[in-house]
């Protein structure tokens, strides 16, 4: 089987986007160079129906890039959800910005500009789902960070665990922080996760 072909398959048969979301990955394409931080339909989709079945009301993001995944999940948000979505660079912040202004779900989005590890402290209360997908040398000390925050019977999703593979063979720093990661969530007791072979590996774990 061809991992490219089916993958594709996958994508033409899930839900489309809406018209705004197409036009921001549009623009995102463009503009940016580094297009393929985009996490793309199927994780997008994954996002959107896991925040409609758990009922989330109260969202964390780390790593808004042009705010392709912050926008899907505000989307499937109810009226009086909330998201706070962390990031650093400001050419990225400039698109997710006109798209969160464009979009009515956008006022549900708080965009928090500056290093995540700083910023997240600065938002109170707790979340009843995460989503993982900012720098990987860092994903353990967001882990530790967000899961005493996350509500029992929360979720939180990681993207990339897979890293290209390289977590098989970790040579890269970056690798090692995410094979890292993995190991302490199949050692936590306080989490049940499934690690799904969705396009670079996502997490999906729930707080017991
Ligand atoms: C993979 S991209 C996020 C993609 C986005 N979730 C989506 O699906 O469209 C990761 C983002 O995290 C941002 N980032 C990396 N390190 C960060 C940090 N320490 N604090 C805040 N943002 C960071 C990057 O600038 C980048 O835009």
């Amino acid at each position: 089987m061809d991992k490219e072909e089916i993958e594709k398959y996958a994508i033409n048969h899930t839900t489309d986007h809406s018209e705004t979301i197409k036009e921001l990955v549009e623009v995102s394409e463009k503009n940016l160079e580094h297009i393929d931080m985009l996490s793309g339909r199927l994780v997008g989709r994954l996002l959107e129906i896991l925040i409609k079945i758990s009922g989330a009301r109260r969202v964390l993001e780390v790593g808004t890039f042009t705010g392709f995944s912050a926008l899907t999940m505000a989307e499937a948000l109810p009226e009086d959800g909330e998201l706070f979505t962390c990031e650093y660079n400001e050419r990225y912040e400039n698109i997710a910005r006109t798209f969160f202004e464009k979009s009515e779900a956008g006022s549900k989005i708080t965009l928090l500009m500056g290093k995540a590890l700083e910023t997240i402290p600065t938002i109170s209360g707790r979340f009843d789902f995460v989503f993982l997908d900012a720098d990987k040398i860092n994903y353990p000390n967001y882990y530790e960070m967000i899961l005493p925050r996350l509500e029992q019977g929360g979720v939180m999703v990681i993207d990339n665990v897979f890293w290209s593979g390289e977590v098989l063979d970790t040579e890269s720093d970056k690798a090692q922080a995410i094979d890292r990661l993995n190991k302490m969530i199949r050692d936590d007791d306080s989490v049940e996760q499934v690690m799904l072979p969705v396009r670079d590996g996502v997490t999906v774990l729930r707080k017991k």
